[in-house]
């Protein structure tokens, strides 16, 4: 494990702090909750259940136990809605702002609804947390901020035109970051995700990810769809180094807001790949997963077929990690096969 992530943890369980997580029913988000739980720390939830489920916090209460659920309140709200999120931010250290629509098609269908939740809904979460002054501000970036910039790996500093409804207001929210750190001194985290999986992620639903749609399709003995040739790749991140990045994070905004509360330092809104530094083609990602379903006993041998390649995606993706390394100490835990060997068991119980 890296060694400033154990730090961290140790720093969280000395000086217990109160956390708000946006989106605390989704896949990231309850994970990130079970974390800070089981750090014995307090923690507020804000969701409206768009695409979050009240059995994802019904699974952490079971995994956390009821005297680290006691430090739970879960407020059901928008972050549309600005008096939610001033609720929300109420007496709260940490912000890891994870609510938003995800999916790239989702927003090819109905841009509208991804703007007001992931730009507006964004900007209520910084307004709030702002005048709050809360002691730092992480938020759920992505990498299609990338968009058509053909550089691999993906450097920090130079992104393409996004492809995408969706990759533009996750842009936006980087926009709006950098802003606020000039304008208001307010700083703030935004970690750029790239293809995060693991246990709670949605297998269900028209927008699902491709891990947890292969893995419910494999598991159910349907032939699965390959948009295009399968060489597309990505850069698959296992749901523990998104966490241990969040916590790195919030610890560092905190630190630097300390110095600047001192010397008067102007705010910084920096953002940092999240991922392995691996990639991963789609047909390579599907022979892991018919390995990881063999070690669970579900054997799979029907052969995918290919469709077209899917609008707004991009070819290829891969990230650098040297800034998050350089930065934060960050050192990811799993590679997608081991994150995979944690999460098959999991997805097996879930759909069987
Ligand atoms: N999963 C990935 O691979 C990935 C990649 C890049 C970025 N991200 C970002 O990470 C964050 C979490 O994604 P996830 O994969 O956990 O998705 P998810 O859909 O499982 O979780 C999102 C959560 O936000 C909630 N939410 C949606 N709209 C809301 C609103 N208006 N008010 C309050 N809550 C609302 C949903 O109900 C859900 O519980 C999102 O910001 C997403 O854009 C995810």
């Amino acid at each position: 494990m890296s060694s400033a992530f154990k730090q961290a943890k140790q720093q969280l369980r000395d000086q217990p702090g109160t956390w708000l997580v946006t989106g605390c029913a989704g896949f990231i988000g309850s994970n990130l909750l079970e974390t800070l739980l089981m750090l014995d720390q307090q923690v507020v939830g804000l969701d409206n259940f768009a695409t979050g489920h009240q059995y994802n916090l019904d699974e952490v209460r079971e995994q956390v136990g009821a005297q680290r659920w006691a430090r739970f309140r879960f407020i059901e709200g928008d972050i549309r809605n600005l008096d939610d999120c001033r609720q929300a931010v109420q007496g709260v250290d940490y912000v890891l702002h994870q609510a938003a629509l995800g999916s790239v098609p989702r927003s090819l269908n109905d841009p509208l609804t991804s703007n007001e939740v992931n730009v507006s809904g964004s900007l209520n979460m910084m307004v709030a947390a702002r005048d709050a002054k809360v002691r730092a501000f992480v938020y759920a970036a992505s990498s299609s901020t990338y968009g058509d910039h053909p550089g691999l790996p993906k450097v920090e500093d130079r992104i393409g035109r996004p492809l995408s409804p969706y990759a533009v207001t996750k842009f936006v929210n980087e926009l709006y970051a950098d802003v606020f750190a000039r304008a208001y001194g307010f700083s703030s985290v935004g970690l750029r995700y790239f293809n995060v999986f693991g246990k709670r992620q949605d297998p269900n639903g028209a927008y699902a990810a491709v891990i947890p749609k292969w893995v419910s399709a494999m598991i159910q003995d349907q032939t699965l769809q390959i948009n295009g040739d399968g060489e597309t790749s990505r850069d698959f991140c296992f749901i523990d180094n998104v966490v241990q990045m969040n916590i790195l994070a919030a610890l560092k905004v905190e630190q630097h807001n300390e110095q600047a509360a001192q010397d008067q330092s102007p705010g910084i809104a920096e953002v940092y790949n999240v991922a392995v530094n691996a990639r991963t083609s789609l047909n390579q990602l599907f022979e892991y997963l018919q390995t990881a379903l063999a070690a669970n006993g579900v054997s799979y041998t029907r052969a995918p077929v290919h469709a077209d390649f899917r609008a707004g995606d991009v070819r290829h993706s891969q990230a650098d990690i040297s800034k998050a390394r350089e930065h934060l100490g960050y050192e990811p835990s799993h590679t997608i096969q081991q994150g995979l060997e944690v999460a098959m068991p999991w997805y097996v119980a879930f759909l069987r």
